[in-house]
């Protein structure tokens, strides 16, 4: 099936009780046994919970896996995927990551004596050079935040494998419409559900898919024995978000690309940085690799001042952190989403003080782009 016809139907059917053609929102924490040791298959909410088991059916048929476990947050189910590894394994991550992660990496992880070594993930051969006999696992993300660089996947994906490491891609960027990371060699894709999956910026949570049977009974082990799981309520949203994903995703991708055209012709933007733009240098890539181009923009301004200037005169474009949701969000990544990276890091990367990160959302194109224009007319 085409992906339109996925969202809508994946993890899905009528509910066996009732009939009801929509998953209830199973409000229990707990399930009575038919009789004495004989459950009905559900126990406990922690191990299972049907409207999450719901969407985790949906997220593993959109990502083609064969599992996924639903946590309370993108970086809980980033979290679980690194309890996969133990004492003395070694990752190596892309340096240009979500910020949380960096941090999750730097702290949390390396805590537990797993070392982690960050290379510029776009180029195969320094993930190769940065491999050791201990890496176990290499982990990326594509389109990378904010600096919208694309790693190329499959030569990710045959470098990890050449060394027996497992490869993550964190698809939270593009959503399985846009891009399939399985088909391209990952054995995990985790995803912040709270972004494009829910699309309505009302619900954080997380996912991861797996590939393979036996390293998708040890996630649900970490999930149940962690317990950092999606509740309900939750499950419920992000699978009514996920049923019109399409739409969305095909909006947005209009919209981007609008604005992206739009700022790049634009005399006081320094630089545009949107993988569907001919001049982005992995823009070859991006039509490879990706069934579209997705709606994140970052653009140059030249300082902190512009940037500022900027933010504050947007009327539609609202300055938060987060993106995917229908509305359109503004981003400061140096003061906000990548605060917590260090500055010298940051300068070291490019994420500059004058740069600025767009989540395009779904209102009239016109609309957004009068707004822009109305926003850079401040600028001296
Ligand atoms: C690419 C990416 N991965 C992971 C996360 C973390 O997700 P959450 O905020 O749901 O914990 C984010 C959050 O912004 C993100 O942008």
């Amino acid at each position: 099936m085409r992906p339109a016809t996925t969202c809508v139907h994946a993890g899905g059917g009528a509910e066996p009780a009732t009939g009801a053609v929509n998953v209830p929102i199973y409000a229990t924490s707990t399930y009575a046994y038919a009789a004495f040791g004989e459950h009905r298959g559900w126990e406990y909410s922690r191990t299972g919970n049907p409207t999450r088991a719901a969407l985790e059916r949906a997220m593993a048929v959109l990502e083609g896996g064969v599992d996924a476990c639903a946590f309370a947050s993108g970086m809980a189910a980033i979290d679980a995927v690194t309890d996969l590894l133990a004492s003395g394994d070694e990752v190596v991550a892309a340096d240009n990551l979500y910020g949380g992660s960096f941090r999750l990496f730097t702290t949390i992880t390396s805590s537990h004596g797993v070392a982690v070594r960050f290379v510029d993930a776009t180029d195969p051969a320094a993930i190769a050079a940065a491999c050791t006999p201990r890496t176990r696992m290499v982990f990326v993300e594509t389109p990378t935040n904010p600096l919208m660089r694309l790693v190329d996947l499959a030569a990710a994906a045959e470098v990890a494998h050449r060394r027996g490491a497992l490869f993550v891609v964190d698809n939270t960027f593009l959503s399985p419409v846009l891009q399939r990371p399985f088909s391209l060699g990952a054995d995990l894709v985790v995803h912040s559900t709270t972004k494009y999956l829910n699309g309505h910026s009302d619900a954080v949570g997380g996912v991861a898919v797996v590939r393979e049977a036996e390293l998708a009974q040890r996630l649900r082990t970490i999930q149940n024995s962690a317990g950092a799981i999606m509740g309900p309520f939750d499950a419920y949203l992000v699978l009514r978000g996920v049923r019109t994903l399409a739409l969305r995703m095909a909006a947005h991708e209009t919209n981007g690309r609008r604005l992206a055209a739009f700022l790049a012709g634009h005399a006081a933007v320094r630089e545009v940085l949107y993988p569907g733009l001919p001049s982005h240098p992995q823009h070859e890539l991006a039509q490879r690799q990706q069934a579209g181009f997705g709606a994140m923009i970052s653009l140059d301004l030249g300082s902190l001042e512009r940037a500022r200037t900027f933010c504050e005169a947007l009327r539609l474009f609202t300055l938060a952190e987060s993106l995917g949701g229908v509305e359109s969000l503004v981003c400061h990544p140096a003061t906000m989403t990548h605060a917590s990276v260090p500055a010298d890091e940051r300068a070291r990367l490019g994420i500059g003080e004058g740069m600025v990160r767009l989540s395009v959302g779904v209102e009239d194109g016109a609309d957004l782009e009068a707004d822009l224009a109305h926003a850079l007319s401040a600028l001296r």
